[in-house]
């Protein structure tokens, strides 16, 4: 449809997106194969039957079970690539984009051999599809604090690498006020701040992130709108919102497109903005996250314009990058 057309075409940037999670099915028997590692699935309609999620813990069990497969550089080079030449199909110009490193580690591969790689792909990504990116850390929080403080050793000699720290995986409870000393730390380094909050925890671990972590911004926040206190403070303080619609839908989170808050944070003024998540398991790139707004909220392309604006308004792109940009 000509609505699909232009919205491919509003540039946007992509805020919440986990490298992990664009580890396509197809690939992911590819990488088993070529590293050796075994997966109980064989081919890709038998793998493919294992994306019915009924929770965010569902989604996460086979999340962790694939990226077993990464294991090299070039590995994670290749996700990367892959990955920014939908972005760049999708009007994606700049992007922001999470990595799990303790689950690497605990798998055996290097904190250097994971960051390098992507930034590797990152580089020729830059290039061959003018789409920049920025990574963010992401700490496990149902792994223990402990580890997250390793992590913070092991990859501050890399400080310049990295733009932001994140927390995500399981979030009910692991509240955010557990990793307030890591966020301490994460800004020491001169790192943005951001967390995953209220997916399936309630409001009040979005007031410890605020708080306690002092993020910039917040990932998912889909529960603020149980609280009208919450979307008050938020559009008042200037937090974006990552929103991830696929995401929210098929971890029930939401049951059904209209009980998206997106028009209700919108109306309250709040920097809400668009993204995918984990598109190779919820069903679609970032621009399909866009088209969802369409079809199941009726949201018309002047929201959508203004949706992208807040993607850019809040990401963490400097200045100089904006006018190299655009
Ligand atoms: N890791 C990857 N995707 C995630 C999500 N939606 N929530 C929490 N952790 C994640
Ligand atoms: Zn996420």
């Amino acid at each position: 449809s000509a609505i699909a057309a232009a919205i491919r075409t509003l540039p946007k940037a992509e805020l919440h997106l986990h490298i992990e999670g664009t580890l396509e099915p197809a690939l992911a028997l590819e990488l088993a194969a070529r590293n050796g590692v075994e997966l109980p699935w064989t081919n890709v309609d038998d793998l493919a039957k294992q994306y019915e999620f009924e929770d965010l813990q569902s989604f996460l069990n086979l999340y962790y079970q694939l990226m077993a497969v990464l294991k090299t550089e070039d590995d994670f080079r290749d996700l990367m690539l892959a990955n920014l030449r939908h972005a760049a199909e999708d009007g994606v110009r700049h992007a922001e984009i999470f990595f799990d490193p303790q689950v690497h580690m605990k798998n055996g591969t290097a904190f250097e051999t994971v960051l390098n790689g992507l930034k590797e792909g990152a580089r020729i990504g830059r290039e061959r599809y003018g789409v920049t990116v920025g990574l963010i850390m992401s700490v496990v929080r149902d792994e223990s604090v402990a580890s997250a403080d390793e992590l913070i050793d092991v990859a501050a000699p890399y400080a310049n690498d990295i733009l932001g720290i994140g927390l995500d995986s399981a979030e009910v409870g692991f509240p955010p006020h557990l990793f307030e000393d890591v966020y301490r730390k994460a800004k020491e380094l001169g790192w943005h701040r951001v967390a995953h909050a209220g997916e399936e925890g309630p409001v009040g671990y979005i007031e410890e992130a605020l708080d306690l972590l002092h993020v910039e911004r917040i990932d998912h926040g889909t529960h603020a709108a149980d609280s009208p206190a919450m979307m008050e403070r938020l559009a008042a303080e200037g937090i974006g919102l990552t929103s991830c619609p696929l995401s929210n839908l098929r971890l029930n989170v939401v049951d059904k497109p209209s009980d998206l808050p997106i028009l209700e944070f919108m109306n309250n003024d709040m920097a809400v903005t668009i993204n995918s998540d984990d598109p190779a398991y919820f069903g679609g790139y970032i621009a399909a996250n866009y088209d969802i707004l369409v079809t199941g909220l009726g949201l018309k392309l002047d929201d959508l314009a203004r949706l992208a604006g807040n993607s850019l308004a809040v990401s963490f792109i400097t200045e100089e990058e904006r006018a190299a940009l655009f």
